[in-house]
């Protein structure tokens, strides 16, 4: 009987397995370099927490079971519920900002497609305790910067305030519960469906229209302009666009400038509060959206103070996606590694013992299929090794092996005493 594995999830083979270890870490170092910490937490939690402000959009697609007490559990779909939670129970009281970051898998019950896949990997930051304008621009920029750092050049940022959109609809007479299903479907581009709710809600043709056109709002500054106009009127929605305004000033401090103002990011989560912005690769097609976040308040609702909170979470699979259809050479650089081979099997304790002083520096292999010469050559050429160490009677004799260039066929004699440094000296 053949065993599948479960629809939305993958096997990462080594080559692909090597690919996405490389943007892993080049986005923690980037992360770190802006002084975040990592946190780890459970791969399931209460469902409750996940539900509490999550969005329906999130509750619809929950993996969650009961276990054998009869507890609610849920996989997680993501990690800034978790993260709150861990700060509430635990880092309350430490100085502040906080700054966490995690690397991890999600599970969401989705219909899989390029890009969108049951068990996904997110990385993300939860920057907690500033709430300056500058704590958002630069949650912001090392996005960016973490992007540019993995040389992706093909996307785009969008940069919105969803208290604006909550104030303009809190006008209208719209209440939060209501508030967040309009957001949803805003999220979900379900326009033909918000019409809907929207007359259901029996808003004003003239609210109506103006959230319309808020929505239609994307371009550069001057749509924050044209947005001022058209919340004349309405003081809230104004001073939250204010902030906008000023955390825009600040992105361009952090060196950033190239982004549109969007009013219509909505994102489908209900925590958001504050500037919200989405990174869409220019690469991908249906599920480009690689980056989300935004500034959001859950700490009081997991017990805790209330406290200014922002961050981000990029989808991993899916900045790798976008990094491959750029074709960005994701740390393919031939990797020093080495074979050590021996002219015949009596060799093989001495082969074991070269090959462990090599491995103080780079990868290497001893040959374990007891091959000949001649076929664990073609052994190492087959899965790629570019630097084969033979071990021969002849050349022991004076404490030394041969390091063959698998590329050029040229072979050194190298002694084994100073075998680390005698390779490098070949090899660089
Ligand atoms: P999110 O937009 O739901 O936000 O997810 C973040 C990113 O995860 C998305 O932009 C997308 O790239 C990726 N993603 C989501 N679902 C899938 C899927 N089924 N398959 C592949 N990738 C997926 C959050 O999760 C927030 N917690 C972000 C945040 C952190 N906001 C503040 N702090």
């Amino acid at each position: 009987m053949e065993f599948s594995r479960p629809r939305g999830t993958r096997d990462f083979l080594p080559e692909e397995t090597s690919k996405r270890r490389w943007v892993e870490n080049i986005i923690r170092d980037t992360f770190e370099r802006y002084g975040y910490k990592e946190v780890q937490t459970p791969t399931f939690e209460h469902l409750e927490l996940i539900t509490a402000k999550s969005g329906d959009e999130i509750r619809a697609h929950l993996y969650h079971f009961k276990d054998k007490s009869n507890r609610d559990i849920a996989l997680r779909p993501e990690f800034t519920a978790p993260v709150m939670r861990l700060y509430v129970n635990e880092l309350q009281s430490r100085p502040k900002p906080l700054k966490l970051y995690y690397f991890g898998n999600c599970f969401r019950y989705e219909r899989p497609q390029s890009g969108r896949f049951r068990e996904f990997w997110q990385a993300g930051v939860e920057l907690i305790g500033s709430g300056y304008p500058e704590a958002e621009a630069e949650v912001i920029a090392l996005t960016v910067e973490t992007l540019k750092k993995l040389g992706l050049q093909e996307f785009e940022t969008h940069i919105g305030h969803i208290g604006v959109l909550r104030k303009v609809l809190k006008k209208s007479g719209v209440e939060e519960n209501d508030q967040n299903l309009v957001l949803g479907l805003i999220d979900k581009g379900e326009i033909e469906e918000l019409k809907n709710v929207l007359d259901e809600l029996r808003l004003k043709e003239k609210d109506k229209q103006l959230i319309f056109n808020l929505l239609n709002l994307v371009g550069r500054n001057e749509v924050i302009l044209k947005a001022e106009t058209l919340l004349r009127g309405n003081i809230d929605a104004l001073k939250e666009l204010e902030r906008l305004r000023e955390v825009l000033r600040w992105l361009k401090e952090f060196g950033v400038s190239d982004y549109h103002v969007n009013f219509g990011i909505a994102r489908g989560l209900d925590y958001y509060t504050g500037v919200v912005f989405e990174i869409y690769s220019k690469k991908l097609k249906a599920q480009k959206q690689i980056c989300g976040g935004g500034s959001y308040s859950l700490a009081e609702v997991f017990g805790g103070e209330k406290v200014a909170t922002c961050g981000f979470a990029f989808g991993f699979d899916r900045v790798v996606l976008a990094l491959e259809a750029e074709g960005v050479d994701l740390g393919a650089k031939a990797k020093k590694e080495f074979l050590v081979v021996m002219t015949g099997e009596s060799l093989l304790p001495k082969a074991i013992e070269i090959a462990s002083m090599i491995r103080n520096r780079f990868p290497c292999h001893v040959d374990l299929m007891r091959r000949r010469l001649g076929k664990a050559l073609a052994y190492a050429n087959s899965i790629g090794i570019p630097f084969v160490v033979i071990v021969g009677e002849e050349e022991l004799k004076e404490d030394k092996v041969i390091l063959r260039d698998m590329k050029t066929g040229s072979q050194k004699e190298v002694s084994i005493k100073n075998i680390e440094k005698d390779i490098l000296k070949v090899i660089e």
